[in-house]
């Protein structure tokens, strides 16, 4: 297993109901490490470019509008496996198909409202990661740190 780096979004909807001490709780406890954050409002353009891919995709302008409106947790999460790890924290996009315990079927709304965003392969997670930090504001968890189950 190698230890990788992924983009955590904390949504609009995730901040606004109070979850994201629960959210981190869920990614600290799994194994996984906060190695940057940042919260933020992103602006139309910002989350215009960020999701690009979707851009022809009928719910691309909704998409937009929600993830403008309002402040979100952006992060950086580090650990073996981050990517798949953090997806299965995450859950399936759409909440009817997440599985029990997972962020998103205990607190989604919807497929569009569903309170974390997660890089899904090594390509994307640099290219999102790289998206909204430097790296001098990166902190790699040190080698001795322990795990939080472990304490
Ligand atoms: P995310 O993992 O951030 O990636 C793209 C986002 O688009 C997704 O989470 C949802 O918020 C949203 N999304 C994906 N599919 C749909 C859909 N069919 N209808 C509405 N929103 C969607």
């Amino acid at each position: 297993m190698a230890v990788e780096r992924t983009l955590s979004i904390i949504k609009p909807d995730g901040v606004a109901k109070n979850l994201i001490g629960d959210i981190n709780r869920r990614f600290e406890s799994s194994g996984l490490s906060i190695i940057a954050t940042r919260m933020m409002q992103l602006d139309a353009r910002e989350a215009e470019r960020f999701y690009e891919v979707h851009k022809e995709r009928p719910f691309y302008r909704d998409l937009v509008r929600y993830m403008t409106s309002g402040p979100v947790l952006v992060q950086v999460l580090e650990g073996d496996d981050a990517i798949a790890l953090n997806r299965d924290i995450m859950g399936a996009t759409n909440p009817a198909d997440a599985a029990p315990g997972t962020i998103r079927a205990d607190h989604a709304e919807s497929i569009e409202q569903n309170v974390v965003h997660g890089s899904d392969a090594a390509d994307t997670a640099r290219r999102e990661v790289a998206f909204f930090f430097d790296e001098k504001q990166i902190f790699s968890r040190p080698a001795q740190a322990t795990r939080h189950d472990d304490r």
